[in-house]
């Protein structure tokens, strides 16, 4: 597998992202060719590579033939570069270009992707890493390694099936999962480690609806970050590690053998999607120096301002009926306008606000999974500590920008609400936020 293609900035300054129509072969060289929707016509998109601090400017031309912007995912940003086509700017006609103009508070893993009807966007290939780096790099350029994962609903030839895009069965269910894992766009590939070299491994999950379950102990990896926020310390991890739609995780590892070492997906029995070739290595030795975790702002649990984000809806979730611009609707009615899930009762996004907040005030958001599916639910422009699951409180609770909820769980997560402007939440299914589990709040 090459390595990620770092997009180069022009004379100007400017990183030039294109939205276009693309092919690739999903299913390997066996496969026959998908059509695209891709950025510079790259499956991933170009690597977007900056340092901690710095301005960074996007000139983003859409070549496709719908409309559709571009959201930096788990970036603090200000809000007006948030993406978010309808709600903090509006879309990108086809042939018009935006220019995102923004700085990167923290150093980590990110990632970007389209953020108007995602839930059809995304799944066609319009994603790519934001890699921010921190201010000491301790690892061989060689030994930093992005993996773009992704899970792709494929026909009998291989090829990126696409009459179901849309499809309510979905919707309703899991969201859109697929059959064939890739990694940076290739199937099952060789990604090449060094022996005796210490690796940052930063894996992104660009799916549309897939929780992978990874089992980094089973490669001699540790995990140093999670959703682009580095760990104190590097943390041994027994069994498998779920990452869901949108969160990353950052591993370190340092192959003691030469050889093939299987990189495996948990769910059922092992499957294996690549493997890592480790080869020696004439380059210098350098010592692990852990990325510095970034300065966050620390909620106050003393006096938070607590909240109820209840997920309920879904095929098998018993629900009878959601409120949606304040009328409430009977289940037939809510299948009739393509409306499944529920936050608080509430079907999908509304004039006002969930919440209104003063800057500086703690949230804490209690929520509870009252449907049959686990979701993904991420918060626009803030980042969140995961602080309680199901009654037990977590100790040195993560840092998240996503953050999973089983069926029946209940999560408490804390942030201080501290950026300005409007910010979604929603469930990172992109089909189930297509049909109703999203909504947004407001900061000022
Ligand atoms: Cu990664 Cu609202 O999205
Ligand atoms: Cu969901």
């Amino acid at each position: 597998m090459s390595p990620a293609f770092a997009l180069a900035k022009t004379e100007e300054g400017f990183f030039d992202l294109a939205a276009v129509k693309g092919q690739a072969r999903l299913y390997g060289k066996d496969g026959g060719l998908s059509d695209l929707w891709l950025y510079n016509d790259r499956l991933p998109g170009p690597q977007i590579r900056v340092k901690r601090g710095e301005r960074v400017r996007v000139r983003f031309t859409n070549n496709l033939d719908e409309p559709t912007s571009v959201h930096w995912h788990g970036i603090r940003i200000d809000n007006a570069m948030d993406g978010v086509a309808g709600l903090t700017q509006p879309p990108v006609a086809p042939g018009e270009s935006f220019d995102y103009d923004f700085v990167v508070p923290d150093a980590g893993t990110f990632w970007y992707h389209a953020h108007n009807m995602s839930w059809n966007q995304v799944p066609r290939g319009l994603a790519g890493a934001l890699i921010v780096e921190d201010d000491e790099q301790s690892f061989h350029p060689e030994c930093d390694i992005t993996l773009i994962l992704n899970d792709w609903r494929l026909d009998e030839n291989g090829i990126l099936e696409t009459a179901s895009f849309g499809a309510m069965h979905d919707f309703a269910h899991a969201g859109r999962l697929g059959n064939w894992l890739t990694i940076n766009g290739a199937s099952m590939p060789d990604i090449a480690l060094k022996k005796d070299r210490w690796h940052r491994l930063r894996l992104i999950n660009a799916s549309t609806a897939r929780i992978l379950d990874l089992a980094p102990a089973r490669f001699g990896a540790q995990i140093v970050g999670l959703d682009g926020q580095a760990f104190d310390t590097a943390r041994e991890v027994e069994g498998t590690v779920q990452l869901a739609p949108a969160q990353r995780m950052d591993l370190v590892l340092r192959p003691q053998e030469t050889g093939k070492l299987p990189f495996e997906m948990m769910t059922g029995k092992p499957f294996t999607f690549a493997n890592f070739v480790v080869s020696e290595t004439e380059s210098e030795d350098l010592p692990l120096v852990l990325p510095p975790p970034n300065r966050l702002p620390e909620p106050d649990l003393s006096s938070p301002w607590e909240l109820p984000l209840v997920m309920a809806g879904g095929a098998m979730g018993g629900m009878q009926s959601m409120m949606r611009h304040g009328v409430e609707m009977d289940m037939r009615q809510m299948m009739s306008e393509g409306l499944f899930w529920a936050f608080n009762g509430v079907a999908g996004m509304e004039d006002d606000p969930m919440f209104s907040a003063k800057r500086g005030d703690t949230i804490l958001l209690e929520s509870r999974n009252d449907t049959a599916f686990p979701h993904a639910i991420h918060l626009h422009g803030h980042h969140f500590r995961v602080i309680e699951r199901d009654g037990t409180k977590l100790e040195n609770p993560d840092w998240r920008d996503t953050f999973t909820s089983q069926p029946r769980e209940t999560v408490k997560i804390a942030f201080v609400a501290d950026n300005p402007g409007k910010w979604l939440i929603h469930c990172h299914m992109l089909g189930h936020a297509a049909s109703g589990m999203m909504t947004w709040f407001e900061v000022s």
